[in-house]
């Protein structure tokens, strides 16, 4: 029986370039395992979209000079075609800012509402004397409460990773001028976060399959308390708040932002023409994942999921697989000191699967990983070129030579071919497994040991020698090494989807990868193959230093 698998992915703010730091964090793990499950025959729906509201948008606006909405068009562009060049196959990548998402946004808001989970309340705001304005959450500053550090931003601590109200900062600055606020009394709506803490302690602990960062971080927060949270904002930027006499207010962008799952999915069914679509994702057996950087979990095992509880009848998150950091060359990545790689900086430089082969073999899953270019560079050549291309290109030019292109008749197998048949056939047991429960470094790692396995055979075949006194042995050589090709085309298409339809082609299979499912097929003597191309190429030495110049500089 096909799953239904909901992909859920973090919404990136549009407020500039997507850089290494999202795609090794959200986008890559959530495409990985989107193909991999289509490939398997599930139904999949991968959704997301531009997070076009809140302070970080109209704080790049007032930089730039420009309308918040020409700061989210410029980058929901580029989002969109960062993701069709890298291959982030979104069934519906959309934003915050449609008529739809307004609509369910207000009906979750109405629902809460009614049952008595949202309410009225005044709430302490930060009002700096100086700049003689109201301080939205993220411009205020000061000592965490839970871990003392000491530049705990009024949103959230990026030190310990709790969510906070300005009103909980000890020695609260603005972070405008550094003058201390006070603060001022406005009524806000609140969410009754506290009214579910036994409910979602009871369903996190039920979690234990969870990644031990992700269930122990979850359950500090839930041993710590949980209070109820101002949902609404004094500005005039977001999704509007359907009470009269809340014109000048806006919900706050975390509330809103997390209910486009919901939207975008309704917004994705609508399109198709079948406005229902989106219920066999949200209900009974359906698998829901969410994939988020680390400083997203608590929205996503806490916030919104207890809206889920307070809403009721949809599916709450089946799994929040967040990855750790990526740290770039050692470092802490750091957009404002432009210490980062940039998506389309990349993108016209380089082609897409390189990037996505280093990010998953080196995947931030249990802790930070690095990036560095010479790091790129050497997995480049020693890894996919020397052993996955290598492997691919010796044999297939090989047979172009000797066998006129058609694929050789292997004859019987002696006993080392049908041990590496064996292994090829263990190893997409493996990884099928491995990609299922989220383990994608390591599925990674297992897929690339059986090129590597294929590569020490084809050495000792030497069907190129062979072939001069011993004809069906190197025939036999050339079949297994094409059938463990096969295999790898299928394991790796969830990692590296460009190179896997090119050798899916070039073994002689048509049509896509992705139709051809998931299991181990060996190409069938007798086909005639096309001329192949090597399926990556060699980077030089000196984009080590290049690279590494363009970093840190002038944005
Ligand atoms: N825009 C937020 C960020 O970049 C993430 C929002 S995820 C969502 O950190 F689920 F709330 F949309
Ligand atoms: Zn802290």
């Amino acid at each position: 029986m096909p799953e239904n698998i909901l992909v859920a992915v973090a919404w990136p703010y549009a407020n500039g370039p997507l850089h290494l730091g999202h795609v090794a964090g959200a986008y890559l793990p959530a495409d990985i395992f989107a193909r991999y499950h289509r490939l398997k025959g599930d139904k999949v729906l991968m959704v997301s979209g531009s997070d076009q509201h809140g302070t970080p948008i109209t704080l790049r606006a007032e930089q730039e000079n420009k309308s918040p909405e020409q700061v989210v068009s410029k980058y929901h562009k580029e989002f969109l075609d960062c993701w069709q060049k890298l291959g982030i196959s979104f069934d519906l990548f959309t934003t915050t800012g449609t008529a739809n998402h307004r609509q369910v946004v207000h009906d979750v808001f109405l629902n809460l509402l009614e049952k008595g989970y949202i309410y009225k309340d005044s709430m302490l705001q930060a009002y700096c004397p100086r700049c003689a304005r109201f301080l939205p959450d993220r411009y205020t500053e000061g000592a965490c409460p839970h871990c003392g550090f000491l530049q705990a931003r009024g949103d959230q601590c990026d030190e310990c990773g709790r969510t906070l109200n300005p009103s909980d900062l000890m020695g609260i600055r603005c972070r405008i001028c550094g003058a201390t606020p006070r603060f001022e009394s406005s009524e806000h709506f609140f969410f009754r976060l506290s009214a579910f803490e036994d409910r979602l302690k009871s369903w996190v602990k039920k979690h234990d399959y969870w990644r031990p960062n992700v269930l122990n971080f979850t359950m500090g927060i839930l041993e710590g308390g949980l209070k109820d949270r101002a949902i609404t904002r004094d500005m005039g930027w977001g999704v509007t708040v359907p009470q009269p006499g809340y014109d000048r207010k806006r919900i706050y962008v975390w509330f809103e932002a997390v209910i486009g799952y919901l939207s975008a999915s309704k917004e994705w069914a609508a399109s198709h023409g079948d406005p229902d679509a989106w219920r066999p994702f949200w209900a009974g057996d359906a698998r829901s994942y969410y994939f988020v950087g680390k400083d997203n979990i608590p929205f996503h095992t806490l916030i919104w999921p207890a809206m889920l509880m307070g809403y009721s009848g949809l599916n709450l998150p089946y799994d929040v697989p967040a990855n750790e950091f990526l740290t770039i060359e050692g470092k802490k990545l750091s957009t404002s000191r432009n210490w980062a790689v940039w998506v389309p900086d990349y993108l016209e430089r380089y082609a897409p699967d390189p990037l996505r082969y280093l990010l998953s073999v080196n995947m931030p899953e249990t802790s930070d990983t690095d990036f560095s270019w010479r790091e790129f560079q050497r997995r480049n050549n020693d890894e996919l070129v020397a052993t996955y291309g290598n492997l691919a290109h010796r044999v297939l030019t090989f047979t172009q030579r000797s066998f006129s292109g058609l694929i050789p008749a292997p004859g019987g197998l002696d006993a080392q071919s049908q041990e590496l048949i064996n292994k090829a056939q263990a190893a997409l047991g493996s990884v099928d497994r491995l990609l299922y429960g989220c383990h994608f470094r390591e599925a990674m790692r297992t897929a690339m040991a059986l090129a590597q396995d294929g590569n020490r055979y084809l050495d000792d075949k030497s069907p190129w020698k062979a072939i001069k006194d011993d004809r069906q042995s190197a025939a036999m050589a050339v079949f297994v090494v094409l059938s463990v090709l096969a295999a790898l085309k299928t394991a790796l298409y969830p990692f590296l989807p460009f190179s896997s339809q090119r050798l899916h082609s070039y073994l002689g299979f048509g049509g896509r990868v992705e139709d051809a499912g998931w299991g181990f097929e060996s190409p069938s003597p007798g086909w005639k193959l096309p001329a192949p191309q090597p399926l990556f190429d060699k980077l030089d030495e000196s984009i080590v230093a290049e690279e590494s110049s363009r970093m840190g500089g002038a944005n």
